[in-house]
């Protein structure tokens, strides 16, 4: 079926660059697959924008705050648009790393210990006196995290108390709450769950094995070369299970929908896997994850692109079109 497809991508956040990208690669798988393509660059004029081009559907190929936190989600079911990828609440749940965090831990899901703290806390509480005992309890290194963003950004790791400080300035310029979490040795493995008729689908497990730096930072992620990516990835069978499992439990727990992508370590010494996050609306570009494990997976981009479309949630109950 031909359908008008508003794609929203682009807006303010620091993850713009790579929304452009993801919109753009989504523009021509669009187009690929007959659809009739309104690109929007998200900005104060969207919902006039999007009155006017009344879209069959939304395309949300936006990342970081507002795009993947719930916010543009929340604009489309009031406007009754259908769109592509997670619902309000799960966007809410994954964009926030201690909301997810605490809902695995509650869940018996692996999460690298953490304690998290907002600017309050140290402002008017003295949580800075508590520095000690937490890092007493998580050991150093230690990872300091803010608990939105993404791609890296913000993210220090600690190797002494004298980092710590630093590193929390660092991270709550990009979020009033950040989180302080144990750092784990390991494999950075990623597992992309996609809707199918059954329930959800974890695809083959990528591992993202960086070239240079021990820490892959935001430019490595996302330039070309900088980070090789295997698919399905050097795991044994029952660790590959394991993470799959993992995938689709978290995504189920934080409710997503159409797809997602729950980013893992697998710690050397033990063999554990660890889920660090849930990302409710992952990279679409031609370096990201999803895309490589679902060609993996004999699905190419359109056929992707396509699926998401077809599993777009339908606009909230009760609200008119
Ligand atoms: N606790 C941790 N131990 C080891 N590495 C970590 C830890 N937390 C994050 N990292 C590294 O930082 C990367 C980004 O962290 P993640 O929590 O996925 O946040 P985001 O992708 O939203 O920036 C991970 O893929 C991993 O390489
Ligand atoms: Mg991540």
């Amino acid at each position: 079926m031909n359908l008008r497809v508003a794609v929203l991508k682009g807006g303010r956040s620091f993850e713009r660059q790579v929304s452009l990208k993801s919109g753009a690669r989504v523009e021509d798988a669009l187009e690929r697959l007959g659809h009739q393509v309104i690109p929007i660059d998200i900005g104060p004029q969207l919902v006039s924008q999007l009155t006017e081009a009344a879209p069959d559907v939304a395309f949300v190929a936006l990342h970081g705050p507002e795009g993947e936190d719930g916010t543009v989600q929340e604009l489309l079911e009031a406007m009754g648009i259908p769109h592509t990828g997670s619902g309000v609440s799960a966007c809410i749940r994954a964009s926030d790393k201690v909301l997810a965090k605490h809902a695995m831990r509650d869940r018996g899901i692996p999460t690298p210990d953490f304690f998290a703290f907002s600017e309050t806390a140290f402002k008017d509480l003295g949580a800075a006196q508590a520095l000690p005992a937490i890092e007493q309890r998580l050991e150093f290194p230690i990872v300091v995290k803010p608990a939105g963003q993404g791609s890296a950004l913000g993210i220090k790791f600690a190797r002494t108390a004298a980092d710590v400080p630093t590193a929390l300035v660092a991270a709550f310029s990009y979020d009033r709450k950040v989180l302080l979490e144990r750092h784990i040795v390991g494999r950075d493995l990623a597992v992309s769950v996609i809707d199918e008729t059954e329930g959800p689908r974890a695809l083959p497990v990528v591992e993202a094995v960086p070239k240079d730096e021990d820490f892959y930072d935001f430019e490595a992620r996302y330039e070309i070369g900088r980070t090789s990516f295997v698919c399905p990835a050097e795991i044994d069978e029952a660790t590959a299970a394991r993470a799959a499992e993992l995938g689709r439990d978290v995504y189920e727990l934080l409710g997503c929908a159409g797809f997602a992508r729950v980013d893992l370590m697998l710690e050397n010494a033990t063999g554990e896997l660890y889920v660090l996050e849930a990302n409710a609306i992952p990279g679409l570009t031609e370096t990201s994850l999803l895309p490589q494990a679902a060609e993996a997976a004999g699905i190419g981009f359109d056929e992707l692109v396509g699926r998401i479309i077809a599993a777009a949630q339908p606009a909230a109950a009760g609200t008119a079109r």
